[in-house]
């Protein structure tokens, strides 16, 4: 994801320093080259030496040092990075960026660069929350530069509110945002992910293994390429992709009302949800007491999203579904594609290793409205759905002729 990338992380006095060495590993991991410049004051906190073995540079830290200003050293680094990322940004870092004053090795590259700025600001809450940091935080809005905004929480201080540095996670997640061309910039997109429940007593229900993965993926993607995303998801463990809107829901038919409500803004609906095809026809107002009789449950249909989807689709709306078999792949995803009107389907066969639920991989078969099918090898979740917005592009673009056969 940061393949090719050189990344300076700015990194500034405060106890929040110590996160910033997990932000280096999480660059490291993700493929990108990363150079640390640490202040004065940081180094109270942490060596130098911490982040060199991290980050396998050598970490800038003195403006005047005989080694690396012979070749005006911070003014190299401010010209190498395709981004510069400030974790944490004290609330004197901050505002001498708002007064452009540059008087250390991390100011002078900041006056310097024409990178992309993150800031990540991380101090006391009530360090955040004065009138002086809040007007410098303004200024820096207005000079261009990104800010990851302090989480709330429990603080070093003892303290309660904001001011706790962003998950590094949330950071990278950003920095990757940052990086990509916003290809779906102005575009608004819905994804639904996960599975549904449907119960049939408060405390229990029909559902399946769904993990929700392949949404969150897609939905992570979209936002990274700039669109505004909404993410309809079912009952699963995974976080929110940041700048991504979620909407929880439990049931089909909650899904159903969700999606409907948002739907005819959209530019493009991606429906990953394992859908529960049926429900109970009657839920249990109390726990359905255990009696030696059998018990049947009689199930009802639920609405197919995606075919109403495909009956009130506007001009110009892409339309993705997807089509987890087990058999027949082609033969049944491409009646499902005709069946709901859609753009393309993404065909999955369950009985492939590292494919489906649950994995973190996926191979798939995309099958647009002409018939044609094209195999993507095993990959992540994050590059099919890669594969999957450059196709959902090129269709809203008017470049894929194919699909609106
Ligand atoms: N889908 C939906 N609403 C449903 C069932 C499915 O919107 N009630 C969507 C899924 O999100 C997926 C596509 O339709 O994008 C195909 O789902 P799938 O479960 O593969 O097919 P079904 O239409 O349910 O048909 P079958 O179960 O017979 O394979």
């Amino acid at each position: 994801m940061l393949q090719g990338k050189t990344i300076l992380l700015g990194v500034s006095g405060g106890i929040a320093v110590y996160k910033a060495a997990e932000l280096v590993r999480l660059f490291v991991k993700a493929g990108g080259s990363v150079h640390v410049v640490m202040t004065a004051n940081a180094q109270q906190f942490v060596t130098p030496l911490t982040f060199q073995a991290l980050s396998n540079n050598p970490v800038g830290r003195d403006l005047f040092s005989m080694d690396s200003e012979s070749q005006i050293s911070h003014i190299q680094k401010a010209r190498m990075a395709d981004l510069v990322v400030l974790a944490p940004a004290t609330a004197n870092l901050m505002a001498k960026m708002a007064a452009g004053i540059a008087d250390d090795y991390l100011t002078t590259i900041l006056l310097a660069t024409t990178a992309p700025v993150l800031v990540c600001p991380a101090m006391n809450v009530k360090m955040w929350e004065h009138p002086a940091t809040q007007r410098n935080l303004k200024t820096l809005c207005e000079l261009g530069y990104r800010i990851e905004p302090p989480a709330s929480g429990f603080l070093a201080c003892q303290e309660e509110g904001a001011g706790r540095l962003a998950d590094p996670g949330d950071i990278l997640e950003s920095s990757i945002g940052l990086l990509t061309p916003p290809t779906l910039a102005g575009r608004s997109v819905l994804v639904s992910a996960g599975p549904t429940r449907e119960h049939f007593d408060p405390v229990r229900f029909l559902s399946n293994p769904s993990s929700g993965k392949m949404g969150y993926a897609l939905a992570r993607v979209a936002a990274r390429r700039s669109a505004r995303v909404f993410l309809v998801s079912g009952p699963c463990s995974l976080a929110p992709p940041p700048r991504v809107e979620r909407i929880c829901v439990t049931s089909a038919t909650q899904m159903r009302d969700a999606i409907l409500n948002l739907s005819s803004e959209q530019d493009a609906i991606v429906m990953t949800a394992a859908v529960s095809d049926y429900r109970p026809a009657r839920t249990a107002a109390h726990k359905v007491k255990k009696s030696p009789e059998d018990l049947s449950v009689l199930l009802e249909p639920n609405p197919d999203i995606l075919a109403s989807l495909g009956q009130i689709k506007p001009p110009g709306q892409v339309l993705v579904g997807f089509a987890a078999e087990t058999e027949n792949i082609t033969q049944n995803a491409q009646d499902k594609l005709v069946r709901k009107n859609l753009d393309f389907i993404v065909a999955n066969d369950l009985t492939r290793e590292g494919a489906g639920f649950c994995s973190d991989t996926n191979e798939v078969k995309i099958i647009g409205r002409g018939g044609e099918a094209s195999d993507l090898s095993l990959m992540t979740k994050e590059e099919v759905a890669a594969n999957i917005w450059d196709r959902v592009e090129r269709i809203l673009s008017g470049g894929d002729i194919e699909s609106q056969q």
